[in-house]
């Protein structure tokens, strides 16, 4: 008899249940940003003329200075156009493989294999950033839109800009480089604009490392500092702009003002890290939200039977 009585119960508990996971899901979907949203859509129906592939990005990133490829995947594209066109001022910059803008940086080619058309931009400046839409001549149009998003890497020597050691101490010049998707092929040291060779390395070390995805560390150590050592250091990397420090290596006894010049920050690893994680949260917290919301109604469920 008592087992009869429940089951209706736990049924009802079902149904509660089932509710919550589906509000669950609709608001997780709403905080993702709705992108699944586009791709299902894309993909309904039969295509009897082109489509644009949904597994074509919609986010390129790039370092200043370097090619960007915008992907486009046109499926069926038949006799259609198409044409790259940046939203910023609607210009249209290439249509087919003809550009259209007195900017020999863009460039649009076919890869048939794939059925890609991409936008190549050359050199890549900061004003380049922003959407780009890939439109097919069909009527009405069809639309695609990627982002472009430019980083600029950050360089610096970690520390003062004026550093004071005393003759015969030894000196770690660290030269960081952040945001740098592409690895520098080399960093060249530079003191007072002559680049240190073979002369320098014996009474110096050279190394550079990648330390993490998108930075690079260069460490120049001078093992015994001597009055001559002093001067303007500069960190040199292959692809970028250079940084420097003034050394004073002090004859005397006592370096009175050791900790003088800009305070500068060094970089905080892992913060971009925290940010992604914050990125993250939008969907985590409902969903921890709702996990304490179901076990609620779990354990009022059982206390009830
Ligand atoms: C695009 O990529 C960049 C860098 O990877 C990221 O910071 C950004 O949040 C992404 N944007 C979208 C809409 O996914
Ligand atoms: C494209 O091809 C269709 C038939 O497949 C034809 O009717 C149409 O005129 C063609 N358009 C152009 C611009 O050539
Ligand atoms: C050090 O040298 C670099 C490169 O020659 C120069 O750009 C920079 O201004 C110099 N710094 C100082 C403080 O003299």
């Amino acid at each position: 008899m008592k087992t009869i009585a429940t089951l209706p119960k736990s049924s009802s508990g079902l149904l509660v249940l089932t509710s919550w996971v589906l509000i669950f899901m609709e608001l997780c979907t709403v905080f993702s940003g709705g992108e699944a949203a586009h791709a299902v859509k894309r993909f309904t129906g039969l295509y009897t003329g082109p489509y644009f592939d949904p597994s074509t990005t919609t986010n390129i990133t790039t370092q200043l200075g370097t090619h960007a490829y915008l992907p486009c995947k046109v499926k069926q594209l038949g006799n259609k156009s198409v044409s790259w066109i940046r939203r910023r001022d609607a210009h249209i910059l290439t249509v087919d493989r003809f550009t259209f803008i007195a900017d020999d940086r863009f460039q649009a080619f076919l890869v048939e294999s794939t059925d890609t058309w991409t936008l190549q931009v050359k050199y890549v400046q900061a004003r380049d950033a922003g959407q780009y839409e890939c439109q097919v001549s069909t009527e009405p149009k069809m639309s695609h839109f990627i982002t472009l998003n430019v980083v600029v890497p950050k360089i610096e020597i970690m520390g003062e800009s004026d550093i004071y050691v005393k003759t015969g101490s030894p000196v770690t010049l660290k030269c960081i480089i952040t945001q740098s998707l592409e690895e520098p092929a080399y960093i060249f040291w530079y003191h007072d604009g002559e680049r240190m060779l073979e002369n320098y390395l014996a009474i110096s070390e050279i190394r550079m490392e990648r330390v993490r995805a998108d930075t690079t560390i260069g460490t120049l150590q001078i093992h015994h500092a001597r009055p001559e050592d002093s001067g303007n250091y500069t960190c040199s990397p292959s692809n970028l702009d250079s940084a420097s420090v003034l050394l004073h290596v002090l004859n005397g006894e006592h370096p009175a003002a050791m900790q003088r010049g800009k305070n500068s920050a060094s970089p905080i690893p892992g913060w971009s890290h925290l940010s992604m994680g914050l990125g993250l949260g939008a969907c985590t917290s409902p969903r921890f939200a709702f996990a304490i919301a179901l076990s609620v109604a779990a354990i009022a469920e059982l206390l009830v039977t």
